[in-house]
Protein backbone atom coordinates (compact mmCIF):
# COMPACT_ATOMS: atom_id res chain seq x y z
CA UNK A 1 0.00 0.00 0.00
CA UNK A 2 0.95 3.73 -0.67
CA UNK A 3 -0.15 7.16 -0.15
CA UNK A 4 -1.95 6.34 3.40
CA UNK A 5 -0.46 9.86 4.11
CA UNK A 6 -0.79 11.84 0.78
CA UNK A 7 -0.80 15.62 1.25
CA UNK A 8 0.15 15.37 5.03
CA UNK A 9 2.61 16.68 7.01
CA UNK A 10 4.22 15.58 9.98
CA UNK A 11 7.22 16.47 12.71
CA UNK A 12 8.76 13.47 14.04
CA UNK A 13 11.12 14.40 17.02
CA UNK A 14 14.08 11.53 17.35
CA UNK A 15 13.77 11.05 13.97
CA UNK A 16 17.95 10.94 13.40
CA UNK A 17 17.46 7.23 14.40
CA UNK A 18 15.96 3.91 15.60
CA UNK A 19 12.24 4.05 15.73
CA UNK A 20 11.99 7.69 14.67
CA UNK A 21 14.24 7.02 11.81
CA UNK A 22 12.12 3.85 10.90
CA UNK A 23 8.81 6.20 10.93
CA UNK A 24 10.22 8.80 9.15
CA UNK A 25 11.19 6.40 6.09
CA UNK A 26 7.51 5.05 6.25
CA UNK A 27 6.09 8.45 6.31
CA UNK A 28 7.76 9.51 3.40
CA UNK A 29 7.06 6.01 1.76
CA UNK A 30 3.07 6.95 2.22
CA UNK A 31 3.76 10.12 0.43
CA UNK A 32 4.02 12.86 3.63
CA UNK A 33 6.25 15.25 4.45
CA UNK A 34 8.18 15.30 7.51
CA UNK A 35 10.38 17.80 9.63
CA UNK A 36 12.85 15.90 10.98
CA UNK A 37 13.53 16.83 14.46
CA UNK A 38 16.61 15.81 16.38
CA UNK A 39 19.72 16.52 18.09
CA UNK A 40 22.14 14.68 15.31
CA UNK A 41 23.04 17.43 12.60
CA UNK A 42 24.76 15.11 10.59
CA UNK A 43 22.22 12.66 10.16
CA UNK A 44 19.77 15.39 9.70
CA UNK A 45 21.63 16.88 6.75
CA UNK A 46 22.05 13.08 5.05
CA UNK A 47 18.35 13.02 5.55
CA UNK A 48 17.26 15.98 3.46
CA UNK A 49 20.15 14.66 0.70
CA UNK A 50 18.15 11.64 0.65
CA UNK A 51 14.80 13.39 0.22
CA UNK A 52 15.17 16.82 -0.97
CA UNK A 53 12.07 19.08 -0.67
CA UNK A 54 10.64 15.86 1.19
CA UNK A 55 12.48 15.74 4.62
CA UNK A 56 13.52 18.77 6.48
CA UNK A 57 15.98 18.67 9.18
CA UNK A 58 14.95 20.97 12.33
CA UNK A 59 17.81 20.86 14.80
CA UNK A 60 16.12 20.34 18.20
CA UNK A 61 16.82 19.80 21.80
CA UNK A 62 13.49 18.66 23.00
CA UNK A 63 14.59 19.78 26.33
CA UNK A 64 14.84 23.44 24.85
CA UNK A 65 11.09 24.26 24.59
CA UNK A 66 12.52 27.21 22.31
CA UNK A 67 13.94 24.76 20.25
CA UNK A 68 10.92 22.55 20.25
CA UNK A 69 8.31 24.85 19.17
CA UNK A 70 10.69 26.40 16.58
CA UNK A 71 10.88 22.99 14.93
CA UNK A 72 6.96 22.22 15.09
CA UNK A 73 6.78 25.62 13.30
CA UNK A 74 9.29 25.29 11.07
CA UNK A 75 5.87 22.55 9.65
CA UNK A 76 4.28 25.68 8.37
CA UNK A 77 6.92 27.52 6.97
CA UNK A 78 8.20 25.06 4.97
CA UNK A 79 5.62 22.96 4.03
CA UNK A 80 2.52 24.75 4.56
CA UNK A 81 0.79 23.45 7.37
CA UNK A 82 1.16 19.65 10.26
CA UNK A 83 -1.26 17.15 10.19
CA UNK A 84 1.01 14.65 12.78
CA UNK A 85 3.18 15.24 15.43
CA UNK A 86 5.26 12.00 16.57
CA UNK A 87 6.88 12.94 20.04
CA UNK A 88 9.17 10.14 20.10
CA UNK A 89 12.73 11.73 21.19
CA UNK A 90 14.22 9.84 24.31
CA UNK A 91 17.13 7.54 25.76
CA UNK A 92 17.60 5.63 28.79
CA UNK A 93 17.16 7.44 32.28
CA UNK A 94 19.42 7.40 35.43
CA UNK A 95 20.18 3.49 36.34
CA UNK A 96 19.61 4.30 40.35
CA UNK A 97 17.85 2.66 43.36
CA UNK A 98 14.98 4.44 45.09
CA UNK A 99 17.48 5.53 47.74
CA UNK A 100 19.59 7.23 45.58
CA UNK A 101 17.51 9.78 44.01
CA UNK A 102 19.02 12.59 41.88
CA UNK A 103 16.95 15.64 41.32
CA UNK A 104 18.81 17.06 38.40
CA UNK A 105 18.80 13.67 36.90
CA UNK A 106 15.07 13.32 37.25
CA UNK A 107 14.15 16.36 36.25
CA UNK A 108 16.73 16.00 33.08
CA UNK A 109 14.35 12.79 32.24
CA UNK A 110 11.31 14.42 32.85
CA UNK A 111 11.77 16.84 30.82
CA UNK A 112 13.08 14.86 27.66
CA UNK A 113 10.74 12.02 27.84
CA UNK A 114 7.12 13.85 29.67
CA UNK A 115 7.88 17.36 29.64
CA UNK A 116 8.30 17.36 25.54
CA UNK A 117 5.47 15.58 25.02
CA UNK A 118 3.35 18.03 26.46
CA UNK A 119 5.09 21.36 25.37
CA UNK A 120 4.83 19.09 21.73
CA UNK A 121 1.22 19.26 21.77
CA UNK A 122 0.95 22.50 22.90
CA UNK A 123 2.81 23.98 20.17
CA UNK A 124 1.45 21.39 17.09
CA UNK A 125 -2.55 21.72 18.40
CA UNK A 126 -2.96 25.55 16.67
CA UNK A 127 -1.63 24.06 13.21
CA UNK A 128 -3.82 20.90 13.59
CA UNK A 129 -6.74 23.48 14.49
CA UNK A 130 -5.97 25.47 11.23
CA UNK A 131 -6.00 22.33 9.26
CA UNK A 132 -9.31 20.93 10.78
CA UNK A 133 -7.93 18.41 12.58
CA UNK A 134 -4.93 16.17 12.93
CA UNK A 135 -3.36 13.36 14.87
CA UNK A 136 -0.52 13.54 17.73
CA UNK A 137 1.05 10.09 18.92
CA UNK A 138 3.44 9.57 22.20
CA UNK A 139 6.19 6.96 22.41
CA UNK A 140 6.13 5.63 25.68
CA UNK A 141 7.38 1.98 26.69
CA UNK A 142 6.30 -1.32 28.14
CA UNK A 143 8.13 0.63 31.39
CA UNK A 144 4.97 2.16 31.45
CA UNK A 145 2.86 -1.18 32.56
CA UNK A 146 5.52 -3.18 34.50
CA UNK A 147 8.24 -2.95 36.49
CA UNK A 148 11.30 -4.47 35.51
CA UNK A 149 12.48 -2.95 32.01
CA UNK A 150 14.30 0.47 32.53
CA UNK A 151 15.18 2.75 35.24
CA UNK A 152 12.59 4.27 37.68
CA UNK A 153 12.48 7.77 36.68
CA UNK A 154 11.98 6.38 32.90
CA UNK A 155 9.52 4.52 33.42
CA UNK A 156 7.29 7.21 35.73
CA UNK A 157 7.80 9.58 32.68
CA UNK A 158 6.92 6.98 30.16
CA UNK A 159 3.67 6.08 32.50
CA UNK A 160 3.01 10.00 32.27
CA UNK A 161 2.82 9.79 28.77
CA UNK A 162 0.23 7.17 28.67
CA UNK A 163 -1.60 9.32 31.04
CA UNK A 164 -1.10 12.68 29.82
CA UNK A 165 -2.67 11.16 26.18
CA UNK A 166 -5.75 9.66 27.73
CA UNK A 167 -6.62 13.21 29.77
CA UNK A 168 -5.33 15.61 26.34
CA UNK A 169 -7.47 13.02 24.33
CA UNK A 170 -10.60 14.48 26.27
CA UNK A 171 -9.36 18.19 25.90
CA UNK A 172 -8.25 17.99 22.38
CA UNK A 173 -11.68 15.87 20.85
CA UNK A 174 -13.82 18.86 19.76
CA UNK A 175 -11.49 19.99 17.96
CA UNK A 176 -11.01 16.59 16.15
CA UNK A 177 -7.33 16.43 17.04
CA UNK A 178 -6.79 12.49 18.08
CA UNK A 179 -3.73 11.93 20.52
CA UNK A 180 -2.82 8.23 21.01
CA UNK A 181 0.32 6.64 22.66
CA UNK A 182 2.81 3.91 21.19
CA UNK A 183 4.10 1.52 24.01
CA UNK A 184 7.01 -0.21 22.27
CA UNK A 185 8.45 -3.66 23.64
CA UNK A 186 12.17 -4.57 23.54
CA UNK A 187 13.34 -2.95 19.59
CA UNK A 188 16.60 -3.69 18.20
CA UNK A 189 18.03 0.28 18.34
CA UNK A 190 20.73 2.81 19.65
CA UNK A 191 19.37 3.25 22.86
CA UNK A 192 20.54 0.57 24.59
CA UNK A 193 24.23 1.19 23.67
CA UNK A 194 23.72 5.16 24.48
CA UNK A 195 22.67 4.34 27.53
CA UNK A 196 25.12 2.22 28.43
CA UNK A 197 27.97 5.28 27.38
CA UNK A 198 28.96 3.11 24.59
CA UNK A 199 31.10 4.16 21.91
CA UNK A 200 29.01 4.62 18.20
CA UNK A 201 30.60 1.42 17.03
CA UNK A 202 29.58 -0.61 19.94
CA UNK A 203 26.43 0.82 20.16
CA UNK A 204 25.41 -0.31 16.57
CA UNK A 205 26.85 -3.37 16.65
CA UNK A 206 24.95 -3.90 19.62
CA UNK A 207 21.46 -2.89 18.00
CA UNK A 208 22.74 -5.44 15.49
CA UNK A 209 22.75 -8.37 17.82
CA UNK A 210 19.35 -7.49 19.05
CA UNK A 211 18.02 -7.20 15.89
CA UNK A 212 19.61 -10.77 15.08
CA UNK A 213 18.83 -12.76 18.33
CA UNK A 214 16.28 -10.79 20.42
CA UNK A 215 13.54 -12.94 19.34
CA UNK A 216 14.21 -15.27 22.16
CA UNK A 217 12.72 -12.88 24.44
CA UNK A 218 9.64 -12.52 22.61
CA UNK A 219 6.96 -14.68 22.90
CA UNK A 220 6.29 -13.91 19.17
CA UNK A 221 9.62 -15.83 18.94
CA UNK A 222 10.36 -12.00 16.59
CA UNK A 223 12.96 -9.48 17.14
CA UNK A 224 11.43 -6.49 17.64
CA UNK A 225 12.48 -3.96 14.81
CA UNK A 226 12.05 0.00 14.59
CA UNK A 227 9.89 -0.74 11.66
CA UNK A 228 7.30 -2.60 13.94
CA UNK A 229 6.90 0.38 15.77
CA UNK A 230 6.31 2.68 12.63
CA UNK A 231 3.90 0.67 11.45
CA UNK A 232 1.59 1.27 14.05
CA UNK A 233 2.63 4.81 14.07
CA UNK A 234 1.58 5.13 10.31
CA UNK A 235 -2.05 3.00 11.63
CA UNK A 236 -2.17 5.82 14.27
CA UNK A 237 -1.19 8.96 11.96
CA UNK A 238 -3.62 7.89 9.18
CA UNK A 239 -7.66 7.62 8.57
CA UNK A 240 -7.59 4.26 8.93
CA UNK A 241 -7.49 4.96 12.68
CA UNK A 242 -9.96 7.90 12.91
CA UNK A 243 -12.05 6.77 15.71
CA UNK A 244 -9.22 6.20 17.77
CA UNK A 245 -7.96 9.04 20.42
CA UNK A 246 -6.91 8.68 24.30
CA UNK A 247 -5.31 5.16 24.08
CA UNK A 248 -2.49 2.99 23.43
CA UNK A 249 -1.12 0.61 21.27
CA UNK A 250 1.24 -2.31 22.53
CA UNK A 251 3.27 -3.23 20.27
CA UNK A 252 5.72 -5.30 21.96
CA UNK A 253 5.47 -9.33 20.90
CA UNK A 254 3.63 -10.39 23.44
CA UNK A 255 6.46 -9.45 26.09
CA UNK A 256 3.92 -7.80 28.71
CA UNK A 257 1.17 -10.78 27.96
CA UNK A 258 2.22 -12.47 31.21
CA UNK A 259 5.51 -13.99 32.83
CA UNK A 260 7.47 -15.90 31.02
CA UNK A 261 6.63 -19.40 32.58
CA UNK A 262 3.09 -18.39 30.53
CA UNK A 263 4.28 -18.83 27.28
CA UNK A 264 7.62 -20.45 27.76
CA UNK A 265 6.83 -23.90 28.61
CA UNK A 266 10.76 -24.49 29.67
CA UNK A 267 10.05 -22.17 32.55
CA UNK A 268 9.10 -23.72 35.76
CA UNK A 269 7.48 -20.31 36.76
CA UNK A 270 6.71 -19.14 39.64
CA UNK A 271 5.30 -22.35 41.84
CA UNK A 272 7.52 -24.40 40.05
CA UNK A 273 10.53 -22.75 41.48
CA UNK A 274 8.59 -22.80 44.92
CA UNK A 275 8.16 -26.26 44.58
CA UNK A 276 11.77 -26.86 43.68
CA UNK A 277 10.41 -28.58 40.16
CA UNK A 278 12.38 -28.97 36.62
CA UNK A 279 10.59 -27.61 33.66
CA UNK A 280 9.69 -31.30 33.30
CA UNK A 281 8.04 -31.66 36.50
CA UNK A 282 6.21 -28.83 36.03
CA UNK A 283 4.99 -29.69 32.69
CA UNK A 284 3.56 -32.87 34.20
CA UNK A 285 2.05 -31.12 37.04
CA UNK A 286 0.50 -29.19 34.52
CA UNK A 287 -1.10 -32.00 32.35
CA UNK A 288 -1.76 -33.42 35.65
CA UNK A 289 0.59 -36.78 34.91
CA UNK A 290 2.80 -37.87 37.58
CA UNK A 291 5.73 -36.02 38.51
CA UNK A 292 8.35 -38.16 38.38
N1 LIG B 1 14.18 0.71 21.71
C1 LIG B 1 13.33 0.26 22.64
O1 LIG B 1 13.38 -0.91 23.05
C2 LIG B 1 12.29 1.22 23.20
C3 LIG B 1 11.29 0.66 24.01
C4 LIG B 1 10.33 1.49 24.53
C5 LIG B 1 10.34 2.84 24.25
N2 LIG B 1 11.33 3.36 23.47
C6 LIG B 1 11.29 4.79 23.20
O2 LIG B 1 11.33 4.99 21.81
C7 LIG B 1 11.79 6.31 21.54
C8 LIG B 1 12.83 6.26 20.44
O3 LIG B 1 13.98 5.58 20.91
P1 LIG B 1 14.81 4.55 20.02
O4 LIG B 1 14.69 3.25 20.66
O5 LIG B 1 14.45 4.70 18.61
O6 LIG B 1 16.29 5.05 20.32
P2 LIG B 1 17.39 5.72 19.39
O7 LIG B 1 18.54 6.04 20.29
O8 LIG B 1 17.67 4.89 18.21
O9 LIG B 1 16.70 7.05 18.90
C9 LIG B 1 16.44 8.12 19.78
C10 LIG B 1 16.56 9.42 19.00
O10 LIG B 1 16.20 10.50 19.88
C11 LIG B 1 17.16 11.54 19.71
N3 LIG B 1 17.23 12.34 20.92
C12 LIG B 1 17.71 11.96 22.14
N4 LIG B 1 17.64 12.99 22.98
C13 LIG B 1 17.11 14.04 22.29
C14 LIG B 1 16.78 15.37 22.61
N5 LIG B 1 17.02 15.87 23.83
N6 LIG B 1 16.23 16.15 21.66
C15 LIG B 1 16.00 15.66 20.41
N7 LIG B 1 16.32 14.41 20.03
C16 LIG B 1 16.85 13.61 20.97
C17 LIG B 1 18.46 10.80 19.42
O11 LIG B 1 19.40 11.67 18.80
C18 LIG B 1 17.99 9.69 18.52
O12 LIG B 1 17.98 10.08 17.17
C19 LIG B 1 12.30 6.86 22.86
O13 LIG B 1 11.32 7.72 23.40
C20 LIG B 1 12.44 5.62 23.71
O14 LIG B 1 12.32 5.93 25.07
C21 LIG B 1 12.31 2.57 22.93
Amino acid sequence: MANRLAGKVAVITGAASGIGRATLELFVEEGARVIAADVQRDVGSELEQRYPGVVRFAHCDVTQLPQLKAAIDSAAEHFGGLDILFSNAGRGGSPVGVEDFDAAAWDQTQALLLRSVAAGASYAVPHLKRRGGGSIINTSSVSALQAGYASIDYSVAKAGVLHYTRVAAADLAPQKIRINAIVPGFIATSIFGNSLGLGAAETKAMADRIAEKSGIANPIGKPGLPQDIAEAALFLASDAAAFITGTHLTVDGGLTIGPRSSWDKSNPGALGSALGLSPEQMQALRERRPVG
